[in-house]
């Protein structure tokens, strides 16, 4: 039976015999003993195995390379090399799938950009392998931190008829011949397309969870979500996935205390059972990252109205790429200027302009802002974004038409607010990029397995 290396190193019994299985990442031969460091993606360290020489196969792993892939049984003997406490003693080892000198991950350090030009092997390096630990992780913590709390898991379309956030980034799902379409009054007949009418891929599953909240109360979504947006950021991938809450009778407040209470778990969860990952890019990635995570971990997240922002920004004195101005959105970089600068620690901003935000968001009785709040963190800008919605029937369909939303269309989200109809609230945390805050990497494509971005798709 094959032992993960992580378990044995932590609760192997010392003089037994195990069999691992994993990649060599490096080896050594000195006078007659060869060392490999060989690891099979269950731990950063991986684990020192020791063949020697009267091993009938020692020749034979002298020879072999950095990437082959090895069986190993040995014995977990206390190491005497420095910053390894136990050591697999080589009773026999095969060599399952070789290597040679043109495997591209050497010993010497690569870019990041060249990294993701061999996407297909850089979860054998170390800062990937740390990266894709902690993603995976912390999808399994979301998920008991929602059932803990009794929310439904629902899974939301992925194919779908409507625009959720209305900012025309859906990418088309379609089976018409993209050179000849069938053809109406000179436009394209969606009627003769594969579900009878134009469709494309979900941006969020939000109006769906919204439906599954007024029945199961608490819900969340997470999953896959779709933007065809042209912007090449270093925060912005075509394909993320994201967390979606939503809470029936809550409000606004209920909503940040629950975003509130998500992140400071997620970042402690990161620091209490992601140790050796998290040690890692603080030494490689990102100097002082525990200690920023730790602060974050117990801080009180700041609120501030979005009216408050605009004024602050707006005395700062800084000077800023993209105007400031009551009425436009936040850029990034007054998101980070805001939360690094001015307030120093996670901020939600609330109740925006109701004319940059999307029009499902419940309407304040100044009759110019919605009850919608961002949470920005530093390093990253706008992590979550998310509101209380637009629960009475008069004043959604009132909105919808003064931004030129057809309703029938959505004649069953309307039809939530004709029975039943109740406050209710979330939001959305990009996936990515609350991997990114906790890792500290910069760039989006460098924490999701294999990125989509405009004009890469790869593998
Ligand atoms: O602010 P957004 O657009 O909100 C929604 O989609 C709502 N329907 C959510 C809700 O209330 N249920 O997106 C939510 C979050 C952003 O704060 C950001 O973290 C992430 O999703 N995000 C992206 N992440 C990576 N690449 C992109 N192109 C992203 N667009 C949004
Ligand atoms: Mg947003």
């Amino acid at each position: 039976m094959r032992s993960s290396i992580k378990n044995i190193l932590s609760g192997g019994i010392t003089d037994q015999e195990y069999q691992i299985a994993g990649w060599v990442r490096s080896v050594r031969i000195s006078k007659n003993v060869a060392f490999i460091n060989l690891n099979d993606g269950s731990n950063l360290s991986g684990i020192q195995v020791v063949a020697e020489q009267e091993l009938p196969e020692f020749d034979e792993i002298c020879r072999i390379s950095t990437g082959a892939a090895l069986k190993v049984s040995g014995i977990l003997v206390d190491s005497p090399a420095a910053g390894q406490q136990q050591e697999l003693k080589a009773l026999s080892i095969h060599i399952i799938g070789g290597s040679d000198e043109s495997y591209p991950l050497q010993k010497k350090r690569h870019s990041f950009e060249y990294m993701r030009s061999i996407a297909h092997l850089r979860p054998r390096s170390n800062t990937f392998g740390s990266v894709f630990r902690l993603r995976s992780r912390l999808a399994q913590a979301i998920h008991s931190f929602f059932a803990e709390r009794n929310f439904l898991y629902v899974h939301t379309p992925i194919i779908t008829a409507s625009d959720c956030e209305g900012a025309g980034e859906l990418f088309r799902v379609t089976t018409l011949d993209a050179d000849a379409p069938p053809m109406q009054d000179g436009r394209t007949d969606f009627s003769q397309d594969f579900f009878g009418q134009k469709t494309g891929l979900t941006v969020s599953g939000q109006l769906e969870g919204e439906l599954f909240a007024l029945a199961f109360s608490d819900i969340y979504t997470f999953g896959p979500t779709f933007r065809a947006e042209n912007s090449n950021t270093a925060r912005h991938a075509s394909e993320f996935w994201m967390i979606e809450p939503e809470m029936a009778f809550a409000d606004l407040n209920d909503d940040t205390e629950l975003a509130e209470e998500f992140v400071r778990g997620l970042c402690r969860f990161a620091l209490e059972e992601c140790a050796e990952d998290m040690a890692f890019f603080d030494k490689q990635i990102e100097n002082g990252l525990i200690e920023r995570i730790r602060k974050v971990a117990e801080a009180d997240f700041v609120r501030m109205d979005y009216n408050e922002a605009i004024e602050r920004l707006q005395k700062s004195g800084a000077s800023f790429s993209f105007p400031v101005e009551w009425g436009l959105d936040l850029q990034t970089e007054h998101e980070r200027y805001i939360t690094e600068q001015i307030v120093g620690g996670p901020t939600f901003i609330l109740n925006y302009p109701k004319d940059i935000k999307a029009f499902y968001m419940r309407q304040n009785n100044d009759g110019r802002t919605v009850a919608a709040m961002d949470l920005l963190v530093p390093k990253v800008g706008e992590i979550i974004g998310g509101s209380q919605r637009e629960e009475r029937l008069d004043r959604l369909t009132a909105r919808m038409d003064e931004m030129g939303i057809h309703q029938e269309p959505l004649w069953w989200y309307l039809d939530s607010r004709r029975w039943g109809s109740c406050p209710h609230a979330g939001f959305g945390l990009g996936f990515e990029r609350l991997v990114m805050y906790l890792s500290g990497m910069d760039n989006i494509r460098d924490v999701i397995p294999f990125p989509r971005t405009p004009r890469h798709a790869e593998f």
